[in-house]
C-alpha cells in the first residue's frame, strides 16, 4: 500500500476530504486487525510515539496508547502533573526535549487552543492533536464518522443533531466540520448561552430547543457540559438544563426510529443523557470507543509509517 505520509493532524480544518476518506478506509482495515485473536501488526516497529497529555483523559489516552502498541511502536506516556512543565518548563522546551529523543509522533492534549499548532512548527516529529482547549478534537470526529459509517454505510445526506454545550466543545466543532465536509446535514442544539456566536459559520443549522433539532435525525450526539471551561455561570441549574436539554426516551422518539445515540464520553448520566437511553438499544457509545482504536491506528500509520512499509509487514 503506497500512502503519502501525513505530516501532522492538527484539526479537521486542515484536513482535505481525500485524506479524511483515506483515514476512514484504513480504519476499516485496522478494525479487522483489532478483532483478530492476535491483535497486532509489526507496521510501526522501531518507531517512537509519545503521548503528552496536559489535561485529564481516560479514553483518548488509552486509545492512542493501545493503537500505537497494536502497531508495534514504542509508546511512552508523559502526563501533565508528572512532567517538567509543573517545574516551570515551557511547552517549547518540553517538545525540544522529546525531539532530542527522536520521537516520531507526539500526541498532545492541552487546555490551550492552538498548542498543537504552536509546537508543530518547532519539531521534527509529527504532531497529532488529541484535543486543544475549546478548539478541535480531530480523531474524535473521525471515530464518530467511522462509527456512523459502520451503521449507516454513508455520511452523505445523514441528518446529525449535535446537542448540548456546543460553545465550549472541541468535539462539536471537529464533528461539524468533518460531517459537513462529508455531506451530512448538521444541526447544533443547546441553550443560547452555550451556543457559539458564529455557529452558522460552521455550516450547520442552529437550534435553541432540543425538540426541533431531533426531528427525523439519523444520529443524535449528546455532549457533556464543559464545567471546567464555563468560566462565568451560563446555566441557571443542572436540573433545569436536564429538564430542557436532556435526552430521554420521549425526546429520542422524535428522531428516526433507527437513529443512533452517540456520546464522546465522559457521560454525565441523568444530566445530558438519561440512564436508559445511554444503555438503550440505539446507543453506540461503546462502539465509539472500539472505533477509536482503529481510527487512531490509521492516523498513526499515516503519520509514522515509511510509505513503502505495508500493514502486514
Ligand atoms: C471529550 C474531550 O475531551 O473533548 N472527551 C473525549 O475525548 N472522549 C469530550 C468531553 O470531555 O466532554
Amino acid at each position: 500500500m503506497n500512502d503519502k505520509r501525513l505530516r501532522h493532524l492538527l484539526g479537521i480544518e486542515e484536513l482535505d476530504r481525500d485524506t479524511a476518506e483515506r483515514i476512514l478506509e484504513l480504519a476499516g482495515t485496522f478494525h479487522e486487525v483489532v478483532r483478530r485473536p492476535v491483535r497486532k501488526v509489526p507496521t510501526l516497529r522501531g518507531k517512537t510515539i509519545i503521548n503528552l497529555f496536559f489535561e485529564a483523559s481516560t479514553r483518548t489516552r488509552s486509545s492512542f496508547e493501545l493503537a500505537g502498541k497494536r502497531l508495534s511502536a514504542d509508546v511512552m506516556n508523559v502526563g501533565g502533573s508528572s512532567s517538567s512543565t509543573s517545574k516551570g518548563e515551557t511547552l517549547r522546551d518540553t517538545i525540544r526535549t522529546l525531539d532530542a529523543m527522536h520521537a516520531d509522533v507526539v500526541v498532545i492534549r492541552h487546555s490551550v487552543s492552538g498548542a498543537p499548532h504552536y509546537i508543530s512548527s518547532r519539531t521534527r516529529a509529527s504532531i497529532i492533536n488529541a484535543g486543544d482547549g475549546m478548539h478541535e478534537h480531530p480523531t474524535q470526529a473521525l471515530l464518530d464518522a467511522f462509527t456512523m459509517l459502520r451503521h449507516k454505510r454513508r455520511i452523505e445526506g445523514l441528518t446529525v443533531a449535535i446537542c448540548g454545550d456546543i460553545a465550549h466543545s472541541r468535539v462539536a466543532r471537529s464533528n461539524a466540520l468533518l460531517l459537513g465536509m462529508l455531506g451530512a446535514h448538521v444541526r447544533l442544539a443547546g441553550p443560547r448561552t452555550l451556543l457559539p456566536h458564529r455557529a452558522d459559520a460552521w455550516g450547520a443549522d442552529v437550534f435553541d430547543r432540543l425538540e426541533p433539532a431531533l426531528a427525523d435525525a439519523d444520529v443524535v450526539m449528546m455532549l457533556r457540559i464543559q464545567q471546567e471551561r464555563l468560566g462565568a455561570c451560563l446555566l441557571p441549574s443542572l436540573r433545569e438544563y436536564s429538564q430542557q436539554f436532556g435526552l430521554n426516551k420521549r425526546r429520542l422518539a422524535l428522531a428516526r426510529s433507527d437513529a443512533l445515540v452517540m456520546h464522546p464520553g465522559p457521560l454525565n448520566r441523568g444530566v445530558e443523557i438519561a440512564e436508559d437511553v445511554a444503555d438503550g438499544e440505539q446507543s453506540v457509545i461503546l462502539e465509539q470507543v472500539e472505533s477509536g482504536v482503529a481510527v487512531r491506528m490509521a492516523v498513526l500509520y499515516l503519520c509514522a509509517n515509511e510509505p513503502e512499509r505495508p500493514i502486514e509487514g
